[in-house]
């Protein structure tokens, strides 16, 4: 199974993604963590320390240190997988697409995009989760191409902006033929914020609620699931782990 995980800038998609990542290797997955951000830091909530995220190495950066012009050979993603994975905590494999390190890494029409393209759409989903966080908008969407068997998480927090993105996004998802599209309305305080993110996007969500244990463990620099398992945010991610491994049997509606 491939989860593509998108929506606006700052919602929570990578807090989302790497705690997701973690509980379903929990629940016994194999779990591939694809940062697609050229910006990663996914491998903080997948327990990663500062110093160990500085020094993974990504796919592009990889490529064009070892002298390829971009994307010139096409890389192998299973030969980068094997090459560059890093493992991180409960058993969780991360891969990075691509970082902006130098001023020609920041290519607009290939760049980490060609990697986070390659990456999610080729490697194999079969007997393993792959789980991409994807970077912020709706253009990554269109460069990992989720495929209409992979799953599609559109998160947006209770603003119109995060929401119109996050609807845009599952409109995106629905073009490209899914139909296991869900919104999560995350940082939710109300009822009514529940409600806006789910009449915004036009779907039921998932929701996970506002949550002081994530602005401790930023200022630490560590994991919100290594500081309290158990926080609301947690528990909330957990049951939306369960839903989705669910939606691989049978079609589980959201709510
Ligand atoms: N449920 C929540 N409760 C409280 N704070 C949250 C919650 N979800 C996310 N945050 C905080 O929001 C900020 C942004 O989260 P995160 O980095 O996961 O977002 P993002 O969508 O990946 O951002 P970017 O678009 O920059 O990649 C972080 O400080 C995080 O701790
Ligand atoms: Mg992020």
């Amino acid at each position: 199974m491939k989860i593509a995980v998108g929506g606006k800038g700052g919602v929570g998609k990578t807090t989302i993604s790497g705690t997701l990542a973690r509980l379903l290797a929990r629940n016994g997955h194999r779990v591939i963590a694809l940062d697609c951000d050229p910006s990663p830091n996914m491998g903080i909530p997948l327990g990663l320390t500062h110093d160990q995220l500085l020094n993974v190495k990504a796919v592009f950066n990889h490529l064009v240190e070892s002298g390829h012009t971009h994307h010139d050979p096409k890389p192998d993603p299973e030969h980068m997988l094997q090459l560059l994975g890093t493992p991180a905590a409960d058993g969780v494999t991360l891969l990075e697409t691509g970082e902006v390190v130098r001023r020609d890494d920041a290519c607009m029409c290939c760049g980490s995009h060609a990697s986070t393209r390659s990456l999610f759409g080729e490697l194999a989903g079969d007997g393993r989760i792959i789980i991409g966080d994807l970077e912020a908008g709706l253009n990554d969407i269109i460069w990992a191409h989720p495929a209409s068997e992979d799953v599609l998480l559109a998160v947006a927090e209770p603003s119109v902006k995060s929401i119109d993105i996050a609807r845009r996004a599952t409109r995106i998802g629905e073009a490209l033929g899914l139909t296991r599209i869900y919104g999560i309305a995350n940082r939710v305080r109300t009822p009514d914020d529940e409600r806006a993110v789910a009449d915004g996007i036009g779907r039921p969500v998932f929701v996970v609620p506002e949550d002081p244990v994530l602005a401790r463990a930023d200022l630490l620099g560590i994991a919100p699931l290594d500081l309290e398992p158990t926080s609301p945010a947690m528990l909330a991610v957990a049951a939306i782990a369960e839903r989705v491994a669910e939606s691989q049997t049978a079609a589980a509606p959201v709510g």
